[in-house]
């Protein structure tokens, strides 16, 4: 029995989650993998651990990764056709994660459709770690007008909402859904990521779990998260990613 057996236990649950919804697998056009061979490595280990289908969620933020529809879509055509030679089977999609700047909320003033997915028009963004925005409030307002289900990726990593728990709970009264990251069980971030990721499933205030994988190193614990104690309440709550297949 390993370290990490000894600390969490090692009974190991099944992990149903049968769609992986935030990545950074698609190449070449933010931080996450930079060349189709690193992409196809962390495309193969997800469908070695079970995932069906991908949606994969390139940054956007201005001035930064000005990626945008069209330019995703192209990068995404050109991966399934390398996916398609290495005859993995699994279904490949893209959306994208948004900073929440002012270049989005420029997008959601013109009203430039915006990457989504899902039947519900799923938008995963994501904000500063550090400090909230004021943007915050007329963004939500915008996005869920205009027919979109607003996703705040990763709610536990933002150091912002540790003292105020009620910044979370209000989001959710305004129709926020929330999407947990698979690593912040482990403490991978950092205890408090940790302590606030089990004090949401607590609370069945987790919508989504997703990678957030930008490189191989942020698969290696899949399968010793399913150990953990707080992955099974994480799995007896309504998780939605799989209504995405
Ligand atoms: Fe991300």
């Amino acid at each position: 029995m390993g370290l990490f057996d000894a600390i969490f236990g090692s009974k190991a649950i099944q992990d149903n989650i049968l769609v992986d919804m935030h990545s950074h697998i698609l190449p070449g056009i933010d931080d996450g993998a930079q060349n189709s061979d690193e992409s196809i490595c962390m495309i193969q280990h997800l469908f070695d651990h079970g995932k069906k289908k991908l949606i994969m969620t390139p940054h956007i933020m201005g001035g930064v990764y000005n990626n945008t529809p069209e330019s995703v879509a192209t990068v995404l055509e050109n991966l399934k056709i390398e996916v398609a030679k290495k005859e993995i089977d699994i279904q490949l999609e893209a959306a994208a994660e948004y900073y929440l700047d002012e270049a989005f909320v420029e997008k959601l003033e013109k009203e430039e459709p915006l990457l989504c997915f899902g039947e519900k028009k799923y938008v995963l963004f994501e904000t500063s770690y550090m400090n909230s925005s004021p943007l915050y409030n007329n963004a939500v307002f915008l996005m869920k007008t205009q027919g979109y289900s607003p996703v705040l990726a990763h709610p536990e990593r933002y150091l912002y909402a540790y003292p105020n728990f009620e910044t979370y709970v209000n989001l959710l009264e305004r129709g926020v859904l929330f999407q947990l990251n698979t690593n912040s069980l482990t403490g991978y971030y950092s205890l408090q990521a940790q302590k606030m990721a089990e004090k949401l499933i607590d609370h069945g205030m987790v919508h989504f779990i997703g990678t957030d994988c930008h490189k191989m190193k942020h698969l290696q614990n899949l399968e010793k998260v399913t150990k953990l104690k707080y992955f099974k309440k994480l799995m007896d709550l309504p998780l939605l990613n799989n209504s995405l297949l």
